[in-house]
């Protein structure tokens, strides 16, 4: 069976196989087994200068597996209704982003590392940077994020 079919369509938090060893631990992702898409492309963000953000905008169609392999950030979610704050500073845990969702992220700690698994190969077209224009999509479109 599929795993889209029981994976949340919203921004959740995900623990990812350990594979402790005493010459040190090891976690994986495969496509379709951890995440629910297949993997277009990998791409890391680091050397972020303390107090600065990156981020601030959202995807079309652009599914994603957000994780802090090194050092803490803080990720600020919202689909136009609801905002959710995620903390990322274990190895093993990653953030499953779907489409439709706004993010921006900040709070990086000195020598953090956050890696990215994607959907879709890098098309700029694909990405919605007008927050006004991300506003009006989601009016139309409705909730995505659950409410606690
Ligand atoms: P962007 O996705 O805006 O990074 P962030 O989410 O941190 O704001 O990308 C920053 C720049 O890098 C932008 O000019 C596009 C370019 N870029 C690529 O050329 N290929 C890629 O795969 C990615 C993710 C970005």
């Amino acid at each position: 069976m599929a795993l889209r079919e029981n994976f949340p369509n919203e921004p959740v938090k995900i623990t990812l196989p350990r594979i402790y060893d005493p010459r040190g631990s090891l976690t994986v992702v495969e496509e379709q087994n951890q995440i629910p898409f297949d993997i277009a492309r990998v791409y890391w963000i680091y050397d972020v200068p303390g107090g600065e953000e990156r981020g601030a905008h959202s995807h079309r169609k652009l599914q994603q597996l957000m994780m802090a392999v090194s050092g803490s950030l803080d990720i600020e979610v919202t689909d136009g209704f609801t905002t959710k704050v995620f903390t990322l500073n274990k190895p093993f845990e990653g953030l499953y982003l779907p489409p439709g969702i706004w993010r921006r992220m900040f709070n990086f700690s000195s020598g953090s590392c956050l890696l990215s698994i994607v959907s879709l190969p890098y098309d700029e077209k694909e990405y919605i940077r007008d927050y006004d224009e991300f506003i009006e999509n989601a009016r139309k479109r409705g909730p995505i994020i659950t409410q606690e």
